[in-house]
């Protein structure tokens, strides 16, 4: 299992530094300030933060889906060590967005055409991006929903969108982000439109691709415990800024960051009886007028002079890394590399 982005030499997508601005009435609104991340082959990454902390907008950015009254501002977003920005990359992502890079988002209702088959939405890609005649179109549309554990899917062909549940109009997207046969597939809270026991089916639907396609996956939750089983690392969203990232399963045991500590306390564990949910107090700062230090510090139970300052994501352990000047970790976890009390 590739675990770091760095052991499998260039990764498949870097974004670097990617600051994005929505001129609003409110005023300049920053939506990302300054992300930094990498996908390397095969690994899934899940990116995780309380809704408004700039998730999205990263997907977006990457996908190319930043309109006005957005911009990237500064930054850059490389797919296999080449940018996406400027003109040249730009033509560049006309080649790879759709085919080698897909997405999935939280709302199939509003990706499908209400009044097309799902056949001809499949087939219309398959067509388009792969020059297949109409017969061939068909005949891979229909492997495509047996891929995606779609039952009877030569009938399911000639229905329309609205005959299908939506946990099947969800597999139904799936199916077509993957028609091109993707290497990374991102997927906006797929699962957040859907009753938990159909939650936990697209998940195991994607833990099945990501292992038989060799896909990357960037899965994209308010609900950390979506992202428990499915992904390797995990980047942790506040305010339009990673604060902690890691591996997955350290993440989760030796929380490093306040927020993410909080985050944690705030999520049902399946392993727990829980009634002893916490949210956390306070809410996200406003993105027009940031505050000047740490973007967490009015709500952070451990915050002091130093939070002033605005903290680097800073490594941790070797594999970990949180933005914060007072990281701290249960008693019980692996101590920190050298921590930066200042
Ligand atoms: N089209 C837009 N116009 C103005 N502000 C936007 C727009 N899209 C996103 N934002 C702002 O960018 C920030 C990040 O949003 P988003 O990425 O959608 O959050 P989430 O983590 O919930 O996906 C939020 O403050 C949001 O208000
Ligand atoms: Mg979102």
């Amino acid at each position: 299992m590739s675990v770091s982005a760095n052991s499998t030499g260039t990764p498949l997508l870097e974004v670097e530094k990617l600051k994005v601005e929505f001129d609003t009435r409110r005023g300049l609104v920053q939506g990302l300030r300054g992300v930094t991340l990498s996908i390397g082959r095969g690994e899934t990454l899940g990116v995780v933060g309380e809704s408004g902390s700039g998730k999205s907008v990263t997907a977006q950015a990457v996908m190319g889906l930043i309109d006005l009254p957005g911009r990237i501002a500064s930054g850059d977003i490389r797919w296999k060590g080449r940018s996406l920005l400027g003109s040249d990359g730009e033509r560049y992502a006309r080649d790879i967005r759709g085919k080698e890079v897909a997405m999935v988002f939280q709302d199939p209702m509003t990706s499908l055409n209400p009044v097309l088959k799902i056949g001809t939405q499949i087939g219309e890609v398959l067509e388009r991006h792969l020059g297949m005649t109409h017969a061939q179109a068909r005949n891979r549309a229909e492997e495509l929903l047996a891929a995606v554990g779609i039952s009877a899917p030569g009938r399911r062909l000639d229905q329309y969108p609205h005959e299908f549940s939506g946990g099947m109009r969800q597999r139904v997207m799936i199916a077509m982000a993957i028609a091109c046969e993707p290497e990374l597939l991102i997927a906006d809270e797929p699962t957040t439109a859907l009753d938990v026991t159909i939650q936990a089916q697209i998940l195991e639907l994607l833990a099945e691709l990501q292992q038989s396609l060799g896909l990357s996956v960037v899965l994209i939750t308010h609900d950390l415990g979506v992202v428990a089983g499915l992904c390797h690392r995990v980047a942790v969203m506040y305010a339009g800024q990673i604060i902690e990232t890691g591996l997955a399963e350290d993440v989760f045991e030796r929380p490093a960051h306040p927020y993410t500590q909080g985050l944690l306390r705030s999520t049902p564990r399946l392993d727990e009886v829980s009634d002893r949910l916490v949210s956390i107090e306070g809410t996200p700062p406003n993105l027009v007028t940031p505050p000047e230090g740490c973007s967490f510090q009015q709500r952070c139970p451990l915050s002091g002079e130093a939070c002033r300052k605005a903290p680097k994501l800073e490594h941790i352990r070797p594999d970990a890394e949180a933005a914060c000047w007072r990281p701290s970790v249960p008693a019980w976890a692996t101590p920190l590399m050298s921590p930066t009390f200042p």
